[in-house]
């Protein structure tokens, strides 16, 4: 059932082009318009919204901040993101008007569950968004989206990560439509270009060739740092995840206006260090991202550099340079996280580890 694959992870990776397609189909009409079935919260309940609260754990909780950039960008509602653990055992402000958004591949995550139920108890809504269909979660929740990855065996998150974006950014446009924030025309466009993720996630994948030499590069490595800002800085977290995960390596992701303030201190020659470099545009996160690579490097870090394939500005400064197509900001992360998972499962794999099931870890945390 691995189809002629290695690893589970790696047919999961592979399987996102279609996963991202399976997320997105039937969810709007030929002229861009949203329709989410399953969101059982009536529009003018969702009118009365003032404040958003996203929870979930480990990489659903990376999801969950890429979706505040979003959801804030195209609503204008106040939204939090938090750990489901953290969350529930700090006596959260709630009123009807909170939506509680619970992200989970499994639906079974003890951690979000016991916040749902509080978040439930609260007279809060709860919109779940979940791979696996009548789990524990959606069933306890007003509403659903199901993100329809399919089965996700290997313990790490990967098809469950890209779909958990797609069903955020769905619901932000969503929200944003039924709102009146953005008319027709803005969402429509965004529409547009999520439809074409699932080609520019399968061109990620066809140019993986020199993510494979990276890791035999890297075999070894005892520290690998993460460095991205605004949506990249979620990747960065979630690509240091996957390689503690899977290869137990010590990694840390970081938001690259934060080094000055501390982690550039860590930087030693020769330490690897992947940057994921925001799409050139009229804001200065493209260009603030390229003094941070030039800061990390001139102290002797050994930079792996993520960039839209035509960002020449940045080369120099890039000891590997991984090209990623040009997409919207908001959406990068969906063609960005792909290297990061095949890195470090590359890298496990060369390192003897067992993917599908790293030590000490389990698929679904059913304990608090
Ligand atoms: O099933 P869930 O999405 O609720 O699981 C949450 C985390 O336990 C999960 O994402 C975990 O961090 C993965 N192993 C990450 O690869």
């Amino acid at each position: 059932e691995k189809d002629g694959y290695d690893w589970f992870m790696r047919k999961e990776i592979f399987e996102q082009p279609r996963a991202i397609g399976d997320g997105l189909l039937g969810r709007h009409d030929e002229a861009g318009q949203l329709q989410l079935d399953e969101v059982r919260i009536s529009d003018d309940e969702l009118r009365e919204i003032d404040k958003i609260i996203i929870i979930g754990c480990g990489t659903a909780n990376y999801a969950g901040m890429v979706a505040k950039y979003a959801i804030e960008h195209w609503t204008r509602i106040p939204c939090e993101v938090e750990l489901a653990h953290e969350f529930r055992y700090r006596d959260p402000i709630l009123t009807r008007n909170t939506l509680v958004v619970a992200i989970s591949q499994s639906g079974e995550t003890a951690d979000t569950l016991m916040a749902i139920r509080h978040a439930v108890k609260q007279k809060a809504r709860v919109l779940a968004i979940c791979n696996t269909n009548g789990s524990t979660i959606p069933r306890e929740s007003d509403a659903v989206i199901y993100t329809h990855a399919g089965p996700e065996i290997g313990v790490a998150s990967t098809k469950g990560f890209s779909t958990q974006l797609v069903a955020c950014y769905l619901l932000g446009l969503y929200l944003a439509q039924v709102r009146g924030n953005k008319f027709g025309d803005e969402i429509a466009a965004v529409v547009r270009e999520l439809e074409k993720m699932p080609a520019h996630v399968q061109r990620v994948l066809d140019d993986s060739a020199s993510v494979y030499e990276l890791a035999q590069r890297f075999l070894g490595a005892r520290s690998v740092l993460f460095l991205g800002r605004h949506a990249g800085f979620p990747v960065a977290l979630e690509g240091a995840l996957k390689l503690k995960e899977l290869a137990y390596i010590h990694a840390e992701g970081f938001a690259a206006g934060e080094l000055k303030h501390g982690p550039i201190a860590l930087i030693e020659e020769g330490l690897p260090v992947f940057c994921i470099v925001p799409p050139r545009g009229r804001d200065q996160l493209h260009d603030k991202m390229i003094s941070a690579i030039q800061e990390i490097r001139a102290r002797g870090a050994l930079t792996i550099v993520l960039a839209e394939e035509d960002d020449d500005e940045v080369v120099p400064y890039a000891d590997v340079f991984i090209p990623l197509p040009t997409v919207p900001t908001l959406l990068q992360p969906l063609v960005a996280t792909i290297p990061l998972q095949l890195f470090s499962c590359e890298l496990a794999t060369l390192m003897g580890h067992d993917v599908d099931q790293p030590r000490n870890l389990a698929k679904s945390v059913t304990v608090e």
